[in-house]
């Protein structure tokens, strides 16, 4: 059978990509962001996965208003870079595991969670800076990828709640799942930031690092927490942490196992407009 191993956990700042894509990662101010993953890259390269299980969101480059699907799940084979306007990244094509993601939609959909199927998708900065971030800049990604988009751009978005037992649905799907892939399941997004009106360039350091102590001892507390309090302590796009608790809700310790040993934690100011926090969390074996 698939198992989940562990859940990792980063912010998606696309500057990101551009300061590795135009060689400036070891610039003073860049330094500082690189520095904190490290450590991940060494990890992720002695616990390489079969898989990753990649909840983001999708800033209007697959989807636009036009179509506004709540969770969609990538099902292809392969899914092009996005061109975000200044072209696609300079990054690896992404591979998909069809079979696998058509049997976590499959279960998924049957324990009453309705997910888009998407057979055609560009992913853009919200998917591959995480993956730049952890695995540098490979001739290729190491792991196949599947793609799954939260909308967490247009309101109405899904609750922490709602986001954290879907965790917990895909985490059975995973495990049912008869071939025995070792799964990572990513959160990313976040963390505190707004990027327009009169409070723009917010960052609230003090909730963001609470978010990270509770997401490791108090995820089902930290999953009532309201929009209204994402948007009010870590501003209008702090709302992407929502999508951490999808990762969250996965792991075994939310299924009555034991807690996941934290490997890493990493917090800094600033990345362009926001705050960078990253965690890495192992199930036991
Ligand atoms: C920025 C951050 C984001 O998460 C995003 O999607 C776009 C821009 C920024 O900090 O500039
Ligand atoms: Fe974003």
């Amino acid at each position: 059978m698939a198992r989940i191993t562990a859940s990792v956990y980063t912010s998606h700042v696309p500057a990101i990509g551009a300061a590795m894509d135009l060689g400036k990662d070891q610039e003073p101010y860049w330094q500082k962001v690189f520095a904190g993953y490290e450590p991940s890259r060494e990890w992720i390269k002695a616990n390489k996965p079969d898989v990753v299980f990649l909840v983001y969101n999708d800033h209007a480059n697959a989807f636009s208003l036009d179509i506004i699907p709540t969770f969609a799940i990538g099902t292809a084979a392969e899914f092009p870079i996005a061109d975000e306007g200044w072209g696609p990244r300079p990054v690896p094509r992404v591979e998909g595991h069809p079979e696998l993601a058509s049997h976590i939609a499959q279960s998924v959909i049957q324990q009453d969670f309705d997910l888009t199927i998407v057979n055609r998708m560009d992913v853009d900065h919200g998917l591959t800076v995480p993956l730049s971030l952890m695995c540098g800049q490979p001739q290729a990604w190491p792991f196949k990828v599947i793609p799954f988009a939260v909308n967490v751009v247009q309101y109405p978005v899904p609750s922490g709640k709602r986001c954290f037992m879907l965790g917990q649905a895909i985490r059975k799907a995973i495990e049912s799942f008869d071939d025995n892939l070792n799964v990572q399941i990513w959160g990313t997004g976040g963390m505190s930031h707004q990027l327009q009106g009169p409070r723009a360039g917010l960052i609230n350091k003090e909730w963001d690092n609470q978010f990270l102590d509770r997401l490791i001892d108090d995820p089902k507390g930290l999953a009532e927490v309201p929009h209204i309090e994402y948007v009010r302590e870590a501003g209008s796009e702090g709302i992407e942490l929502v999508m951490w608790l999808i990762a969250r809700g996965a792991m075994a310790d939310v299924a009555g196992g034991g807690k996941p040993k934290v490997k890493h934690r990493f917090y800094h100011v600033p990345a362009s407009n926001t705050a960078v926090g990253h965690l890495i969390l192992e199930n036991q074996a």
